[in-house]
């Protein structure tokens, strides 16, 4: 249960001089979150269309739960499968609430339990229900908008989410809270997630795995730190920066790097960084508070300390 499996899977609009998407074969385990990552026009959206037959394919077969899609009725297969788009897509005449409640509506829920799975959501997507239920989304911010989309989205307690570019129009600093949400909302609920995007950073960030498109193809279909250190082509090699040393560290945990405390070490008022952390903010708080080393933490307590050397040699290591 929760996976998703495309086999050879191809889709030609008429008069197109290529299919949108051509041959696409893969498996996506239950409780992944998978970043579609590729250029403009390669077929992101159109893969995802399929998975809820917004689109059918010409030839091939998508599997959900190990169960052929084209058996289900298209209504039923949605209610398995939450969609959230850029614009978030919220129904301008009806509040916050109404937009959240409109699964439950279908799926005739009781009204207390719609209710109440109204305020569960709005909490979870970090818009207290209070002041937020009863507004309509032209009050809300972007990101606001987004995190309705959200919370509509998971209403009806769906095991997949498709997310096409949830967070394309959002600025910068907007969108990376919104991503580390979506980290926290992954751990906690643990869904299948195809999560399309053409910014590289987000992907590497909440990618479990990354499946690289281009020209409607799979090039490759792998974890981030495998993407940036054995891309199978140049043309992964160039989408994902793979020269961009920041970025790798980006993708290393503090104890691949960390040494353990000296004896009878004293903290006094070190800067520091938890185990949990990644080297490169590790090295921006380095470079921040000009501090020659930090202490590392975990669970509060010191068990180790980094250097600028020490990083450094992490990540000429890794580029061995
Ligand atoms: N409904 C349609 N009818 C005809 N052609 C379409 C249709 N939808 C998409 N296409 C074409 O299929 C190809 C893939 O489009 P798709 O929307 O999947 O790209 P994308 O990777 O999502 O791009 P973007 O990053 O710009 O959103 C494009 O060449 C597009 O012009
Ligand atoms: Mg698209």
């Amino acid at each position: 249960m929760g996976n998703i499996q495309f086999n050879q899977v191809t889709l030609e609009f008429p008069g197109m001089s290529r299919p949108a998407v051509n041959q696409v074969t893969c498996d996506i385990a239950a409780g992944e979150l998978v970043v579609i990552l590729g250029p403009s026009g390669c077929g992101k959206t159109t893969l995802l269309k399929m998975v809820n037959r917004l689109y059918e394919p010409t030839s091939g077969q998508i599997c959900i739960d190990g169960q052929d899609i084209t058996r289900l009725r298209p209504t039923k297969l949605r209610q398995k499968i939450g969609y959230v788009i850029q614009q978030s897509g919220l129904f301008p005449h009806m509040t916050v609430a109404e937009n959240v409640a409109v699964v439950p509506k279908l799926l005739r829920w009781p009204n207390p339990r719609t209710q109440a799975r109204i305020d569960e959501l709005l909490d979870l997507v970090k818009l207290p229900p209070n002041e937020y239920r009863d507004r309509y989304p032209a009050q809300l911010s972007g990101g606001q908008q987004q995190r309705v989309g959200i919370a509509r989205a998971l209403a009806g307690d769906p095991d997949y989410m498709l997310m096409d570019e949830p967070f394309g129009a959002i600025d910068a600093i907007t969108r990376t809270s919104l991503q580390n949400e979506i980290i926290r909302l992954q751990q906690q609920l643990k869904k299948t997630i195809l999560f399309v995007s053409h910014d590289v950073d987000e992907a590497l960030r909440l990618g479990d795995r990354i499946l690289v498109m281009n020209a409607g193809r799979i090039v490759q279909f792998d974890t981030p730190f495998n993407l940036l250190t054995q891309p199978s082509e140049p043309f992964v090699h160039e989408l994902l920066g793979a020269d961009d040393m920041v970025r790798q560290l980006g993708l290393l945990p503090v104890n691949s790097a960390m040494i353990s405390l000296p004896e009878h070490y004293q903290n006094g008022n070190k800067p520091s960084v938890e185990t949990a952390d990644n080297l490169r903010d590790a090295l921006s708080i380095i470079l921040r508070t000009g501090a020659p080393e930090l202490s590392v933490l975990e669970d509060g307590e010191p068990v180790g300390l980094l250097t600028l050397d020490h990083i450094r040699n992490c990540a000429v290591e890794a580029n061995r």
